[in-house]
């Protein structure tokens, strides 16, 4: 059965004085909970060295909101993947519809972050999913099959092992609206079975697929009873410990 995993992506928010205490919170509030899957932050990038203190020798992962393509050199103001693993990060999260729309990130670079990513050991999180306009136009699922085919065949060393899903409409980010269960499994459906044609049955059966997008404590529970969702990535409830932590019970309970 595949692990889960529940992501806490903290954006733009709490500089390493806040990060302490929030992540101070999430440790604290996690030793009563008997974790079966995994559970991770993502501060910004400044904070990472704070956060690492507090999270060392507990199970709550670290993980970055993004990496260079690059490996080192002359790109100023990136970071680049071997730098997080230094600084404690276990995990990556890779083309967000934030740096999409925003940073104008294309494929090409996708792909080379996630190489980037595995050549230093970490797991990458590949996050896709459709616009509003997208779904209303009926085009959802040619969205989502364009991002992973324009991407996930290309990497040199995809593995359920190195790779991470997310499938985040982005009509669903930051709005409150989430995706029914029933929606979300529907994408969850057909991105998996897109990934078997991409990248073999073994690895899409194996690999996990996350949803983001309006994730709570209290909505957590159904969506992740769905077969094809493996968790989530949260971002506006990761920044509460109490939210955070009802998310991460939810992910235990669904596949205890
Ligand atoms: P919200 O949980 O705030 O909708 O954000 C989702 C997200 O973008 C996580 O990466």
């Amino acid at each position: 059965m595949r692990k889960t995993l529940v992501a806490g992506n903290w954006k733009m928010n709490n500089g390493p004085a806040a990060a302490v205490k929030l992540a101070r919170e999430v440790r604290d509030g996690l030793r009563a909970v008997d974790l079966r899957g995994q559970a991770l932050i993502c501060p910004p990038c400044v904070s990472l060295p704070a956060v690492r203190e507090i999270v060392a020798g507990s199970p709550l992962l670290l993980g970055a909101q993004n990496c260079a393509a690059a490996a080192s050199g002359a790109h100023t103001g990136e970071v680049a993947a071997g730098m997080l693993a230094e600084a404690g990060c276990s995990h990556v999260i890779i083309a967000h519809s934030e740096r999409r729309q925003h940073q104008r990130e294309t494929d090409a670079e996708f792909v080379a972050k996630i190489d980037a990513a595995h050549a230093a050991g970490l797991t990458a999180i590949f996050c896709f999913g459709e616009l509003l306009g997208e779904r209303r136009a009926g085009q959802a699922q040619t969205v989502v099959r364009t991002q992973l085919e324009g991407v996930l065949p290309h990497v040199k060393r995809l593995s359920p092992a190195n790779t991470v899903l997310a499938y985040e409409p982005v009509w669903a980010i930051g709005t409150g609206e989430t995706a029914t269960p029933e929606v979300a499994q529907e994408m969850h459906a057909f991105a998996r079975a897109a990934l078997a044609e991409l990248a073999g049955r073994e690895a899409a059966a194996a690999m996990r697929l996350l949803y983001g997008g309006s994730v709570k404590a209290s909505n957590a529970g159904d969506l992740f009873a769905q077969p094809d969702i493996d968790g989530g990535l949260v971002g506006g409830a990761s920044l509460q410990a109490a939210e955070f932590i009802g998310i991460v019970r939810a992910a235990r309970d669904a596949r205890a």
